[in-house]
C-alpha cells in the first residue's frame, strides 16, 4: 500500500460512470454521449432532465409522460408549506434547499426503500417539489404571498411564475433552460462525490442529496456564481474594472468565476453560457456587466493564464433575469438534482463502499493520565 498522499484526490480515479464525460483536452463535455451545447441548442431542459436520469433521449410519448409526472408532483404538502413559513426570511436559500429537501425524506413513505424503481419515483418528485418550495420561500421572506404552481407551465417557466408573478420573454426563458442544461450533471465534482459517498453506505436518496446541496453551497463550488455577482456589484462600474482586478491579482486574490479543477485551459460550457448572456443583456437592454465581465476576463487569462468557469456568465445573466443574488446557488441545485439522482442510482446498482485510508501525523501512544492527576 502506497503512503503518497493524494490531497483533495487530485487526478485520483476512483470509480466508472455512464452519466457523463468531461473532456478537458477537447473543451468538451457530453451527457450519456451527448455534447452539451448539441442539447442546449436542440432540446428544451425536461428532455436533458430525462436523458440523464433514463440514459436515452425521450421520444415524445416518453417526454409527455415524464412533463406530467413532474408537473404533478409539484404541489408540497401543508406541512412544509407550514414549515416553509416559519422559516427565518434571513436564512440563505441553500440552508433552506438543503432543509427542504430533508424534510421531505421524513414526508416520504418510500423513503428507506433504495430499489432503482422507488429511487426513480422519489427522484420525480424531489426534482418536481425543489423549485416549488424554494420559489415559496422566495416570495414568503418578501412579505408575499405564495403562488401555486401551474400544470400548464414548463419547469422553468412554472419557476418564473412562481418566483415573479410572471412568465418572462421565451428568449430570456431559453437561456434560463440552457443556464439549467448546463449546471445539470458534471461528472465526479464535490457534490456529486458527496451523494455517492454518502449512497456508498446504503443510505438514502433524500439524506444523499441533503449532503450534495451542503456540499455546493460552498464557493469553490456552486456557491461560486453568487461570488461573482457580489465581485460585479464591488466594481461597480466598467471604468473601475481594470483597476480593481489588477488589484486583487497584486493581493494574491482567489478571483471567483475563474479557474477549474479539471479545464484547465477554458470550461466547455462557458461559450454557450456566454452567449446567453449576451442575448440576456441584449433584450435588457443593460450592458454594464458584460463590459464588466470582459474586462476582467481578459486581465485574468492575460496575467495568469486562468479562464473564466460556467459560473462566470451565470451569475450576471441571473442577475438580469432579476433573481436575488442568494438564488443563484439554489438554481444550480434544482438543476444537478438531475446528475445526482442519476449517480446516486448507479452508485446503488454497482455499490462499494467509499473508505479512503489517512496518513496519521498526530501524538504516538500516550498514556492517559486521571483527571485528578492532570
Ligand atoms: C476551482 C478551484 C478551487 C480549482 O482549484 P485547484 O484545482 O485546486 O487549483 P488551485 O487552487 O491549486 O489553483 C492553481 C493555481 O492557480 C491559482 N488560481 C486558481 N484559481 C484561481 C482564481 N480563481 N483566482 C486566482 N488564482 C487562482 C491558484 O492560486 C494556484 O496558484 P499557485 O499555484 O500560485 O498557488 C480554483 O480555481 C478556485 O478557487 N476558483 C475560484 C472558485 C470558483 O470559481 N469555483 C467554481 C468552480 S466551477
Amino acid at each position: 500500500m502506497s503512503d503518497e498522499i493524494k490531497k483533495g484526490l487530485l487526478g485520483i480515479v476512483v470509480d466508472e460512470t455512464e452519466v457523463s464525460k468531461v473532456m478537458p483536452e477537447i473543451n468538451s463535455l457530453t451527457y450519456r454521449g451527448y455534447a452539451a451545447q448539441d442539447l442546449c441548442a436542440k432540446c428544451k431542459f425536461e428532455e436533458v432532465a430525462y436523458l440523464i436520469l433514463n440514459g436515452e433521449l425521450p421520444n415524445k410519448s416518453q417526454l409527455k409522460k415524464f412533463e406530467n409526472q413532474e408537473r404533478k408532483e409539484r404541489k408540497l404538502s401543508n406541512t412544509l408549506l407550514q414549515d416553509i413559513r416559519r422559516f427565518p426570511r434571513n436564512a440563505h436559500p441553500m440552508d433552506v434547499a438543503r432543509t427542504t429537501v430533508s424534510i421531505m425524506g421524513l414526508e416520504d413513505k418510500e423513503t428507506k426503500d433504495n430499489s432503482p424503481t422507488a429511487n426513480m419515483r422519489k427522484v420525480m418528485r424531489i426534482f418536481a417539489k425543489t423549485p416549488v418550495a424554494l420559489a415559496a420561500f422566495y416570495r414568503v421572506r418578501k412579505g408575499k404571498k405564495i403562488i401555486p404552481p401551474k400544470k400548464n407551465l414548463s419547469f422553468s417557466e412554472n419557476f418564473f411564475h412562481m418566483c415573479f408573478g410572471k412568465v418572462p420573454d421565451k428568449e430570456i426563458v431559453k437561456a434560463f433552460d440552457v443556464s439549467l442544461i448546463l449546471y445539470a450533471e458534471h461528472s465526479f465534482n464535490v457534490s456529486t462525490f458527496t451523494a455517492r459517498t454518502i449512497t456508498s453506505s446504503l443510505s438514502d436518496i433524500h439524506g444523499a442529496i441533503t449532503g450534495a446541496i451542503a456540499s455546493l453551497k460552498g464557493p469553490l463550488h456552486g456557491g461560486a456564481n453568487e461570488e461573482v455577482m457580489h465581485m460585479m456589484n464591488k466594481i461597480k462600474k466598467p471604468e473601475y474594472a481594470f483597476k480593481w482586478i489588477n488589484k486583487a491579482l497584486d493581493n494574491k486574490d482567489v478571483v471567483m468565476g475563474f479557474g477549474h479543477r479539471v479545464y484547465k485551459s477554458g470550461d466547455s460550457r462557458v461559450p454557450t453560457m456566454r452567449e446567453y448572456f449576451g442575448k440576456v443583456a441584449r433584450l435588457k437592454k443593460d450592458k454594464k456587466f458584460e463590459k464588466i465581465y470582459n474586462i476582467v476576463e481578459k486581465v485574468m487569462i492575460e496575467r495568469k493564464n486562468i479562464h473564466p468557469n460556467v459560473d462566470y456568465p451565470t451569475g450576471p445573466t441571473y442577475h438580469l433575469m432579476g433573481f436575488d443574488t442568494d438564488f443563484f446557488t439554489p438554481i444550480f441545485v434544482i438543476s444537478r438534482i438531475t446528475g445526482w439522482s442519476a449517480h446516486i442510482i448507479e452508485q446503488h446498482a454497482a455499490n462499494k463502499l467509499i473508505r479512503p485510508l489517512a496518513k496519521y501525523k498526530g501524538n504516538q501512544h500516550r498514556k492517559v493520565v486521571r483527571l485528578n492527576q492532570r
